[in-house]
């Protein structure tokens, strides 16, 4: 597509000028910036309002070009990049010097992944092959990764330099992202690549350091992130019901979010607005962070939502949606798995 062809050309020169270009992945939008130049590094950060020393992930198109980012890259990682890349799958590895340290935060270890979108691969391609991109999610600290250019323009307005758009987000949830340290393979964020695909790929187990309960934290640990503004609660079904009628006494507006049948038959009838979300978790995580972004829009006091069930395929929904939850959601794992 011809037009499409010129606004590479022009993202292209303008990240080369040490300009912000946002592109579509198949995971999220990035907020793209090349790791060379210093102030556009620096820009990232203040876009973002993101401290300097939270590391971002780097992207390029070629697997040849691994070496030239990573050194000493254990076997297990060069069988999952040769595997899933492009794909929405993080490596962390010992950076080369050619990475600078204010990409990896001052860290030793760089994040390194090739996205499997045309769009982004094009741009990369474009860069030339001595070139890579960082790019964070298209997103404030904290809030929602967009799915979609126009949530990227409601993000970021015109601080941003050009919007590549290239459409929703297949995947939708933040990339899979994997670690290694002597001689064990860690999933430190969860995504759409499940531990038990990682490990079949490697021939050996992964560790996802919060498996047994499915990623539980703590009341106190609370790490708020991946948030709508409108603060969102989730529940198991049963005490969402009474948390739905305590809400509805205080005259609050709320919405409800919800997948199963039960949820649905109860609500109906009920003076409450429910919305319901899909039952396959690849559906879901495609539309979640669009859905919340639909409801956090002033209209609402509070977002209620379900908590999926237990079920290590929603995992990594599970992680973000606790992250955005300003209550102590710690019992998942209890969620039974009735629809
Ligand atoms: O799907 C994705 O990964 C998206 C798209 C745009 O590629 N990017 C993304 O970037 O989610 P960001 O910056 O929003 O999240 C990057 C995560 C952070 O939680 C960061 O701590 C972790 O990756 N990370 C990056 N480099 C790291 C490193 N050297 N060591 C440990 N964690 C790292
Ligand atoms: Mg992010």
């Amino acid at each position: 597509m011809p037009k499409t062809s010129n606004q590479i050309a022009s993202a292209v020169s303008l990240l080369k000028e040490g300009k912000i270009v946002a592109f579509p992945t198949e995971t999220v939008y990035g907020l793209g910036a090349d790791i060379s130049i210093p102030s556009a590094i620096n820009r990232i950060f203040e876009i973002k309002g993101r401290p300097t020393n939270h590391p971002l992930i780097i992207h390029f198109s070629e697997i040849s070009q691994l070496e030239r980012w990573a050194q000493k890259i254990p076997k297990a990682a060069l069988q999952l990049a040769k595997y899933f890349w492009p794909g929405p799958l993080t490596l962390i590895l010992p950076r080369t010097d050619r990475v600078p340290l204010n990409v990896t935060g001052g860290q030793n270890m760089v994040g390194l992944r090739i996205p499997n979108h045309p769009i982004a691969l094009a741009l990369l391609k474009a860069m030339g092959p001595e070139k890579a991109l960082a790019a964070p999610s298209a997103n404030r600290f904290g809030r929602i990764s967009p799915t979609t250019a126009n949530h990227v323009f409601d993000e970021l307005g015109n601080t941003v330099d050009m919007i590549l758009d290239g459409g929703s987000c297949k995947v939708g949830l933040e990339s899979t992202i994997v670690g290694f340290n002597n001689n064990t393979v860690t999933v430190l964020r969860p995504g759409s690549i499940q531990p038990t695909k990682l490990a079949e790929v490697i021939g050996k187990n992964v560790i996802f350091p919060k498996s047994k309960n499915l990623s539980l934290r703590v009341s106190g640990s609370l790490d708020s992130h991946y948030a709508p503004v409108t603060p969102l609660e989730i529940w198991l079904t049963k005490p969402l019901f009474e948390r739905a009628l305590e809400l509805q006494k205080q005259e609050l507006h709320i919405i409800m979010l919800g997948w199963s049948k039960v949820f649905l038959n109860w609500g109906e009838n009920k003076d409450f607005v429910l919305f319901s979300m899909p039952t396959d978790p690849e559906v879901y995580a495609n539309k979640l962070y669009a859905t919340l972004r639909q409801f956090d829009n002033g209209q609402y006091d509070r977002i209620l939502l379900e908590a999926p069930p237990n079920n290590p395929s929603w995992m990594a929904i599970i992680d973000r949606l606790q992250r955005a939850s300003c209550v102590p959601f710690i019992e998942a794992a209890q969620q039974p798995k009735y629809r």
